[in-house]
């Protein structure tokens, strides 16, 4: 594995030849996006969708998102594209937003997990912008660690991750939204969210009218989204997830077993955890550090993780989300 610093101000041509000819002859590189790095691999090509289901030892029922340049350049995989899609794409792509439509048949089966849909995306993050430029490929990329672990906001990450399972890591340091995309499903009747982002349900909702909520508790309208059921973005620690004023006790009770303790907080002081950090109490800026966080306290030795539940509020969905897959 190869590690190439690149300037996202200032994308340097030769590396982006280089990842772009290891995409084309069916290799992997992994890539900063907006929300997290990325696995990328040629989506047209199944040897190297294959690959990257090695390389992450994912269970081959969970899609990829297939990433294009531009949104001109969807119908290469789209078999529809909706009007629904066409307004979203217009308000938030390049962004944080993947859209799941109608796939067109070139699409191999392992990227669609053999759904009749594809998941796409436009990525605002320069890099990989400049990356599917060089390509001229739409690629699919899953986020770039093993299957379950803590999605990568940094080039570091990647590589403790996944090490020699990738050929190539584009360096362009630590992201910015922190998680995972928004994902809409446009391929039923009405636009179905099947997981939450920094992108909220009411920010979709003043575009496509009413958006509704995949999961058991959205009754006969959701359509679950494969590999969401899972245990998911988990640490090695152990997380517990309590409202503010039970951190104390969970870190007495944690420290009362003999265990290094690990706190994240935005109001409580959380003082007695043997490692703490206080995040930020805007959703926006709590979730650009909050996958960073979690791996630090894995690498400070934590073997619990104690987590001050957020607001229960819509802009907060995605990262309540991630705290809930973790602490499962
Ligand atoms: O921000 C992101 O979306 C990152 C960056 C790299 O773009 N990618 C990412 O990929 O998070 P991944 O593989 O970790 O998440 C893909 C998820 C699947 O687990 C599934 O929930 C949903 O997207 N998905 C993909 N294709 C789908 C399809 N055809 N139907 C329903 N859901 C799909
Ligand atoms: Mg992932």
């Amino acid at each position: 594995m190869r590690i190439l610093p690149i300037d996202p101000a200032h994308p340097n041509a030769t590396a982006l030849d280089e990842a772009a000819a290891l995409l084309r002859a069916g290799r992997l590189v992994a890539f900063p996006t907006e929300t997290v790095y990325g696995l990328g691999a040629n989506a047209l090509d199944a040897a190297a969708v294959d690959r990257i289901y090695r390389a992450k030892g994912r269970p081959t029922y969970n899609p990829l998102i297939v990433h294009v340049a531009d949104a001109a350049l969807v119908h290469d995989v789209a078999a529809g594209w909706p009007r629904d899609a066409e307004t979203l794409a217009a308000r938030f792509w390049p962004g944080p937003l993947t859209i799941v439509v109608p796939k067109r048949s070139n699409v191999p089966d392992g990227v669609t997990a053999g759904l009749g849909t594809v998941a796409l995306r436009v990525p605002s993050h320069p890099i990989a912008h400049a990356l599917l430029v060089a390509a001229q490929l739409p690629v699919a990329a899953p986020s770039a660690n093993k299957s379950t672990q803590v999605s990568p906001t940094t080039a570091a990450h990647v590589a403790t991750s996944l090490g020699d399972a990738v050929d190539l890591i584009l360096d362009g340091g630590p992201t910015s939204v922190g998680i995972e995309s928004t994902v809409v499903d446009l391929s039923g009747s009405t636009p179905v969210l099947l997981r939450p982002g920094l992108i909220s349900v009411p920010q979709l909702e003043a575009v496509v009218g009413p958006v509704a909520i995949a999961g058991p508790s959205s009754g006969t309208t959701g359509r679950p989204s494969p590999g969401m059921l899972d245990k998911h973005y988990a640490p090695q620690a152990r997380v517990r997830l309590v409202t503010a004023p039970g951190v104390s006790d969970a870190i007495r009770e944690a420290h009362d077993e003999g265990r290094r303790v690990g706190a994240i907080v935005i109001d409580g002081d959380a003082t007695e955890a043997d490692v703490r950090a206080v995040l930020p109490g805007d959703a926006a800026g709590y979730a650009a550090r909050l996958y960073g966080t979690l791996y630090s306290l894995d690498d400070a030795g934590c073997d619990i993780i104690v987590i001050e539940q957020v607001p229960d509020a819509p802009e907060w969905l995605g990262v309540a989300d991630r705290l809930r897959r973790a602490a499962y």
